[in-house]
């Protein structure tokens, strides 16, 4: 397979990049007053601002030229109609038919798969209707007050995130939970002064075998048992999501309240399928299909607008710009809304899962880096933590810098609407002071203003000065509704696609975490057999024996 480094457009790229490295953004917006209508794009009232990355014209032509020189279209339409990209597991990706309107058809393996989808659609409409209005009523007769999730992974993380992020639309009358480590000082926390005769439980699982979602369900089974006082209990509060009927039956759920998906939907691409069965509960299944219809205008917006306006092309190539030309390890995501606080660790599933690999779809070693460790946290908590390494530190950390325009329609609350002005304040600052930095005149200038002696303003001006030049994307919009929320993780979707098809890697397996589930399955044995073990390393065999010795001996 042909490596992108190989690519005209690449070497084009690394030759271009000895001419940009030196400039200064400062310097950039100082000689193009036009460089933000250069540089941003805008869907509906979604803004994306790309001006203040270190780019100029024709770095953004050259990276419009990878693209196309990387077929990112071709791999597009073939995503899109349904090919086995994936081609590890002989599998479509097609999540954005879980978007689709049930009257677009969209044929896999000669069939519409559209009124599957739109069968569960319905059958999550009617749940949701029937368990917030009460129907829907547990073993003993009380209504449902409390959901709790159990899963792992992308059966975890969208649905926690989304629920978190469309907090302000949630019914009062229903909580949400979510269980997923295995630690189970993780569902005894949760269940501690639950109800169980109004919990209701969703095992959510693809494959229905991840060791943590089925230890976790059977407790959560034998808990509510325990203290139902009757088996038959189950059927009124647990349900399922998995593409595995059996293992669903054979775990004691009634297929009839199993919620169906399908192999074609990847486990962190799952959010759109029953796998947001706790967000339609939690806000509704009007919500969730705005959430929907939302992904779906990003569909259509990255399958019809051209590259250079396209938001997930754009992102996706600023992101291999400072990957693979700056050398730049990781990249932070920064949401200036307390509700987008899951937004990091969600995309640190979405992204690392996808792209970090080091072989190519054809199992080569690959000759570039590839995806980066992506990290964040919600504004304005990171600026007092880990925001001096982004503004002085020896990394570049390319950022983006999300936030909503006005807090959410659905709250009255005033508290709301006189603290968002501080927090945006907050977002254009960090933005603006990481592009343009502090010069050591500026520096010194300050502290000659505080009055400090000469001696004095050479001792502290060099720790004063901020270089600048670090780049951020910004995206801006009105509120963060479930439409605009769909938009936004769709974008992220789509700019993690594009990478991974220039880098050539099939970002639809996740074959690295297999390993040390193997391992785990291996190890739980022997720690309950007694005497030492001697089959590990000698590291893992230490380890292994000094727990054992603590186990067996009192503190
Ligand atoms: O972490 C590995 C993984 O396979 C993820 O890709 C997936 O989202 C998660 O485990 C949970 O898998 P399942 O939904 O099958 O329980």
């Amino acid at each position: 397979m042909l490596s992108p480094h190989m690519l005209p457009a690449w070497k084009a790229l690394l030759a271009h990049h000895e001419e940009v490295a030196p400039l200064h953004l400062r310097d950039l917006f100082a000689g193009d007053p036009d460089r933000f209508d250069r540089f941003s794009v805008c869907l509906d009232d979604f803004l994306l601002d790309f001006s203040k990355n270190r780019i100029t014209e024709q770095t953004f032509r050259l990276l419009m030229e990878l693209a196309r020189d990387a077929g990112v279209k071709g791999w597009r339409d073939r995503m899109l109609a349904g090919e086995p990209i994936n081609n590890t597991e002989d599998r479509a990706v097609l999540h954005i038919a879980l978007r689709r309107p049930a009257d677009q058809p969209l044929e896999l393996a000669g069939q519409d798969i559209m009124p599957a989808v739109e069968a569960v659609r319905r059958q999550i409409a009617d749940f949701s209707r029937r368990l917030r209005g009460g129907d829907w009523r547990g073993f003993t007769g009380q209504p449902i007050q409390d959901v709790v999730n159990i899963g792992i992974g992308g059966s975890d993380l969208g649905p926690k995130m989304v629920c978190e992020a469309l907090k302000p639309y949630q019914s009062p009358d229903l909580r949400s939970h979510f269980v997923s480590n295995v630690d189970g000082a993780h569902l005894a926390d949760t269940l501690a002064g639950l109800d169980p005769a109004r919990c209701l439980f969703i095992i959510a699982s693809k494959t229905f075998t991840t060791q943590e979602t089925m230890a976790n369900a059977a407790s959560a089974r034998v808990w509510l048992v325990d203290r139902l006082g009757d088996a038959a209990a189950v059927s009124r509060h647990f349900v399922a999501v998995s593409t595995n009927q059996a293992a669903v039956r054979d775990f004691g759920i009634d297929p009839a309240n199993m919620f169906a998906f399908w192999d074609w939907v990847g486990g962190r691409y799952s959010l759109w399928s029953a796998i947001g069965l706790p967000i339609a509960l939690a806000v509704g299944a009007e919500r969730f299909f705005e959430l929907l219809d939302g992904a779906h205008r990003m569909d259509e917006h990255f399958r019809t607008a051209p590259m250079e306006k396209n938001m997930p092309v754009i992102l996706a190539l600023l992101g291999i710009w400072y990957r693979n030309f700056f050398g730049a390890c990781s990249h932070a995501v920064l949401p200036y809304d307390q509700h987008l606080c899951h937004l990091p660790s969600y995309l640190q599933q979405c992204d690392m899962e996808s792209n970090g690999k080091s072989v190519n779809r054809a199992g080569e070693p690959l000759k570039t880096a590839s995806g980066p460790v992506l990290w964040g946290e919600a504004g304005t908590n990171g600026q007092h933590a880990f925001y001096q390494l982004i503004h002085q530190g020896s990394e570049l950390v390319p950022a983006d810098f999300i936030a909503a325009a006005e807090p959410p329609l659905e709250t009255g609350d005033p508290l709301l609407a006189r603290h968002h002005p501080i927090l945006l304040s907050n977002f254009f600052a960090q933005a603006e002071a990481l592009m343009r930095g502090k010069t050591e005149e500026e520096a010194r200038r300050e502290l000659e203003d505080h009055g400090l002696d000469e001696e004095k303003i050479d001792q502290l001006a060099p720790h004063k000065v901020f270089a600048g030049n670090r780049p951020s994307n910004a995206i801006l919009f009105r509120h963060l509704d479930p439409r605009t929320l769909g938009m936004l993780i769709a974008l992220y979707e789509h700019k993690i696609f594009v990478q991974g098809a220039i880098w050539g890697v099939n970002s639809f397996d996740q074959w690295g975490v297999e390993l040390g589930k193997q391992l785990a399955k291996a190890i739980l044995p022997e720690l309950a057999e007694s005497g030492a073990v001697t089959g590990h390393d000698s590291s893992t065999n230490g380890l292994i024996n000094h727990y054992k010795d603590l186990r067996s001996t009192e503190s």
